[in-house]
């Protein structure tokens, strides 16, 4: 039986997933089927328990299930447990259904093809959502010289900086302790689905800064286009999208596929 795999969100029906690892496959000539489903928002279990029976091995998760899958684990990474959030389900042999989130990594993977140090860095990373808390341990991980997260609720950041402390330098507040100059500065708000700007000060990015959005689309967000403004190197989160894909059929398949071209292909159909 071919092996199946999915991504579940609620609305999927736009999801990349399915024609990243369609190309992935292609790639490593591995014989998958990879499908979008769209759970239904109250049995989120019942959703995976079915696609497991009917032959699936492993799965993406996306918004609003990240958390429900992370409840449902039996076992999971410690970057997932650091997280709270699950985007990468996988069918143990066993039986046991384990969690992963490949989000962060997919984000430090962009960023080393970008050229990017985190070692020594100064960063600030905007925000402190469950997208945030997905990037944390990976770019601490890095051992950069600071990490401060700045939020408009200022609690919720801090909450973040206690509970990644052990982690690394890492402080958080509101968006009145920002002080640059920042070697990166990550948006991890949603604000750029409004065409908002976080509030944030001149003298933002030292000399050769990289501006890093979590989002992307066919035209630059409102953060890229005022980081630019200010000399900083732009990258959007299109690479992240693709490399965390690219941890998650490694996961799966134990190959490790190519994302260039894949980003490439993606990046002429925005
Ligand atoms: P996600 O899963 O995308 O992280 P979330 O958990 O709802 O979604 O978090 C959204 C983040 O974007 C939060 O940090 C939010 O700030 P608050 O915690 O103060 O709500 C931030 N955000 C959303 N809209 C914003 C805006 N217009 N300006 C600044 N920050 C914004």
């Amino acid at each position: 039986m071919t092996d199946r795999y999915c991504v579940f969100g609620h609305p999927v029906a736009h999801s990349r997933s399915p024609f990243i690892h369609a190309a992935f496959a292609e790639q490593t000539a591995d014989t998958i089927e990879y499908t979008a489903i769209e759970a239904p928002r109250d049995d989120f279990p019942g959703a995976w328990r079915r696609f497991t029976a009917s032959g699936g091995r492993g799965a993406n998760v996306t918004v609003p299930f990240k958390e429900e899958a992370f409840r449902l684990c039996d076992t999971l990474s410690e970057r997932a447990r650091r997280a709270g959030a699950v985007n990468t389900l996988i069918l143990g042999v066993d039986g046991q259904t384990h969690g992963d989130t490949t989000d962060g990594i997919g984000l430090v993977r962009d960023l080393e093809r970008h050229g990017v140090r985190l070692v020594g860095a100064r960063i600030l990373v905007l925000g402190a959502g469950g997208a945030v808390r997905g990037i944390l341990e990976p770019l601490l991980a890095g051992h950069p010289a600071s990490l401060l997260v700045a939020n408009r609720t200022a609690a919720k950041a801090e909450a973040l900086a206690t509970d990644f402390g052990d982690l690394g330098e890492i402080s958080g507040g509101g968006f009145d302790r920002v002080e640059g100059p920042f070697d990166l500065v990550i948006n991890g708000t949603s604000a750029s689905l409004a065409g908002d700007l976080p509030p944030l000060p001149d003298g933002l990015f030292a000399a050769g800064a990289t501006a890093h959005d979590m989002m992307y689309g066919a035209e630059p967000t409102v953060f890229l286009r005022w980081a630019s403004e200010r000399g900083a190197r732009t990258v959007d989160g299109l690479g992240m999208l693709v490399e965390q894909a690219a941890e998650s059929f490694f996961q799966w398949r134990g190959v490790r596929p190519d994302t260039a071209p894949v980003l490439e292909r993606l990046r002429q159909g925005l």
